[in-house]
């Protein structure tokens, strides 16, 4: 199974990246931190794996186009399509930086709608193939002062399900994964404040990397990770305004933390 990984140096994609070499995966790692993916590859190349790195500026639409072409010089075909670089913004919506909600909103969701269109094409081909997109809890559940980052999510949860039935017949799998909050660089340090004064459960990326590698393996449908936060998704989908009333206390608490810098 070859594998593109996008995320492949941060927390989660780090850890994903090894469980997926100890199965037997070839892995195109890909992330724009080219010391750290250089050191990531190494080590599992070291421990017996297969991984090449492929330093690249995901936002930058010419370093995509030129991404599937770089993995098959790698591996040969590209078997999955692993969505996992992304960006996050907490904040007060009025404060929110355009320059970075357009950043987040292409990293997060045009770049991985960009790769699945470069890739599908040899995929459709072959009459298999495997798309997985990570999406987040906050897909599912609007967050307030997390308004950027759960818009990006709501739309790459409906780009995953509208692919899902449109290659229902052609081979090719769709899988969309929804961690609730994990213990990585991703999160600021207001945001680790914010999640312990509401208590919000965070999981590490060793247990979420076994969860992601797991639904890739199963060809997955969907996977919302976490109890009661997959509950919650299923709730806010039937009966948002009791999540609004459950949400309301929760939302005075964050705003503080919403508006502090770091
Ligand atoms: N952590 C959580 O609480 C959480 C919860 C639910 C879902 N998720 C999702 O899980 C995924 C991975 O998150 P994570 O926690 O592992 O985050 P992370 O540790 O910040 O890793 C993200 C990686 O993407 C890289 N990246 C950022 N911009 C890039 C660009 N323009 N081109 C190439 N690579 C770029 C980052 O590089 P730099 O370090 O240089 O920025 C970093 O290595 C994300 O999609 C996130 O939304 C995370």
């Amino acid at each position: 199974m070859n594998v593109l990984l996008t995320g492949a140096a941060g927390g989660i994609g780090r850890e994903v990246a090894i469980r997926l070499a100890e199965h037997g995966a070839r892995l195109a790692l890909v992330d724009r931190n080219a010391d750290a993916l250089n050191a990531l590859a190494a080590d599992i190349v070291a421990a017996g794996g297969k991984a090449h790195a492929l330093p690249a500026d995901l936002l930058d639409a010419d370093a995509r186009a030129a991404l599937p072409a770089r993995a098959e010089a790698a591996l040969g075909q590209i078997d999955v399509l692993l969505n996992l670089a992304g960006l996050l913004s907490f904040t007060p919506f009025e404060d929110e930086d355009p320059a970075r909600m357009e950043m987040l909103l292409k990293l997060n969701l045009l770049t991985p709608m960009d790769l699945t269109r470069l890739l599908l094409p040899a995929m459709k081909a072959r009459g298999a193939g495997h798309i997985v997109n990570v999406g987040s809890t906050f897909g599912s559940i609007g967050f307030a002062y997390f308004g950027a980052y759960s818009a990006s999510k709501f739309g790459l949860r409906g780009f995953s399900e509208a692919l899902r039935r449109e290659l229902r017949e052609t081979g090719i799998q769709v899988t969309y994964i929804a961690p609730r909050a994990v213990k990585t660089p991703l999160n600021t340090a207001a945001i680790y404040r914010m999640a312990q004064a509401v208590k919000m459960n965070m999981d590490t990326p060793e247990w979420v990397a076994d969860r992601i590698v797991d639904a890739v393996l199963k060809q997955a449908k969907d996977a919302y990770l976490g109890f009661p936060e997959s509950l919650f998704v299923r709730i806010n989908a039937i009966l948002p305004r009791l999540v609004d009333s459950a949400l309301r206390g929760q939302n005075r608490d964050m705003e503080k933390f919403a508006r502090e810098s770091d």
